[in-house]
């Protein structure tokens, strides 16, 4: 059955027995003469339980449990005691052994106790297993996405949320940096102080010098009294530094230093501050082209960026176009109480089509106003009302009739996978959405030559 258990005992019969009975299980055996041949055996390989004795010279039973719970949080043990020590067994049982057994010890007794042991363990990592996927599924909840390129940038997320590098996020305005910025704070296991924005481009030079890392009274005209600034507000948690590609150069100077020594010294202050933030920064702009041209300082490029996050805009990741109108449909459409429930297979497709210059942040407002324009209980593709210069750029290409058919049949493919995948795979519930029917899917599906290859990762039903 693939178990490890390595038994602990001074007392060769006894690891004999033991080994003996355990193999005929097919269980795989190790066995340790002393507590420290265990711990190093413990150093090398995992296992499922450990039996040991109770009473061993230089390291006891109970020294031993505690150093290899400590290493290996799902072992699972079993003490072996003769009569006199069972106080010390029930001590045992309280500091977490599952079970003890009673010298002299029978075999049908030894793997009533493994068995019950061994599942005991297994139950608990699986518990353990649920337990962090529903941690990072709650963490990126507000993230809707179907695409494999997102799903790259959320694996890499929850990579890097836990270490404290500086991360710059990169990506098109409205692709969501500042919900991977989120993301990743909310990810972190150690970080829980405060979540702190500041967009840097929205303020004069001195005013954000003096927002960032704070002045004392009087530095300035209108520095009335003191103020900490926002590297002190994010103490303990993270400090997001939104639209950093526009800031000017004393700033940028100013913030090198900071993330190079961790200290800050505020605006009119000869004394400097230690500061425990961790730092996430984005922009939009393009910052190979800022720092050949001299306007991003390379240094503090490379301070901030390491571990570069890149946002995709939504025309490159366009599986993810129908779950996010999904998404902003339910969520307009409770807020301004309006019975939607489905968008119609036009509208889906003018939405795949369109290029979505503005990003999620596009597609969210025109979601939002086809809610309020629609009377229900689908949004029509009329209700959508895209931007004319991005649909007359797109119209600049001319296609060819033959280009077109096979734009079209791209089209249909993407809405149809997305249709499949927002369903789960489930053909029934995706032809309802597209308000076709079952068979009329189907057909579809066979003329676009979509089989499981192209198809969702899951099995289609
Ligand atoms: N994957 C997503 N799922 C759900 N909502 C999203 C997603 N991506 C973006 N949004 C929403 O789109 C809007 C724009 O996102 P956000 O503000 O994070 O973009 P941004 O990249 O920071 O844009 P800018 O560069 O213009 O500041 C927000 O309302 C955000 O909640
Ligand atoms: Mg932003």
């Amino acid at each position: 059955m693939g178990y490890r258990i390595l038994v602990v005992d001074d007392e060769e019969n006894m690891r004999k027995l033991l080994h003996r009975v355990l193999t005929k299980e097919s269980y795989e055996v190790r066995m340790a003469e002393s507590g420290s041949e265990a711990l190093r055996l413990l150093r090398e390989e995992e296992f499922d339980l450990i039996i040991s004795d109770l009473v061993m010279p230089v390291l006891s039973g109970m020294d031993l449990m505690r150093e290899a719970k400590s290493r290996q949080t799902d072992v699972q043990f079993i003490l072996i005691t003769a009569h006199g020590t069972i106080g010390s067994a029930v001590e045992a049982m309280k500091a977490g052994a599952f079970d003890y057994l009673t010298k002299p010890v029978g075999k049908e007794e030894i793997l009533r106790a493994v068995h019950k042991a061994l599942q005991f363990g297994q139950l608990r990592q699986e518990v353990r297993k649920l337990r962090a996927e529903l941690r990072t599924r709650q963490e990126f909840k507000e993230i809707v996405f179907a695409s494999k390129e997102m799903e790259s940038v959320l694996k890499l997320i929850d990579k890097i949320a836990d270490s404290q590098a500086t991360v710059l996020i990169l990506g098109e305005s409205g692709t969501g940096k500042e919900l991977v910025a989120r993301a990743i704070h909310e990810a972190n296991r150690q970080r829980k102080g405060p979540f702190v924005a500041v967009d840097c481009s929205a303020l004069p030079e001195h005013l954000l010098q003096s927002e960032l890392f704070g002045h004392v009274k009087g530095a300035f005209t209108g520095a009335v009294k003191d103020n900490k600034g926002l590297f002190l507000a994010a103490s303990g948690g993270t400090l997001f530094l939104d639209e950093i590609g526009n800031i000017a150069p004393p700033v940028q100077l100013n913030l090198l230093r900071v993330l190079q020594e961790r200290e800050i010294k505020p605006v009119g202050s000869v004394q400097s501050m230690r500061v425990d933030v961790r730092v996430l920064a984005a922009t939009n702009v393009d910052l190979e082209r800022a720092m050949r041209e001299g306007k991003f300082r390379r240094d503090l490029y490379y301070r901030l960026s390491v571990v570069a996050v890149q946002v995709p805009p939504l025309r490159a990741r366009r599986a993810d176009l129908a779950p996010l109108a999904y998404h902003f449909m339910n969520k307009y459409a409770a807020a301004y109480q309006k019975q939607l429930t489905d968008i119609s297979p036009a509208a889906l497709s003018a939405i795949s089509e369109y290029p979505w210059p503005g990003n999620v942040r596009e597609l969210e407002n025109v979601i939002e106003r086809a809610v309020l324009l629609s009377p229900g209980p689908h949004i029509e593709e009329p209700a959508l009302a895209f931007s004319p210069s991005a649909l007359t750029d797109a119209g600049d290409a001319a296609p060819s009739r033959e280009t077109l058919r096979q734009m079209s049949r791209e089209k249909e493919k993407e809405v149809l996978l997305a249709a499949l995948r927002q369903a789960g795979g489930n053909r029934s519930q995706a032809a309802k959405q597209l308000g076709i029917s079952r068979s009329s899917l189907y057909n579809k599906l066979k003329e676009l030559d979509l089989r499981e290859a192209d198809g969702p990762a899951r099995p289609i039903h």
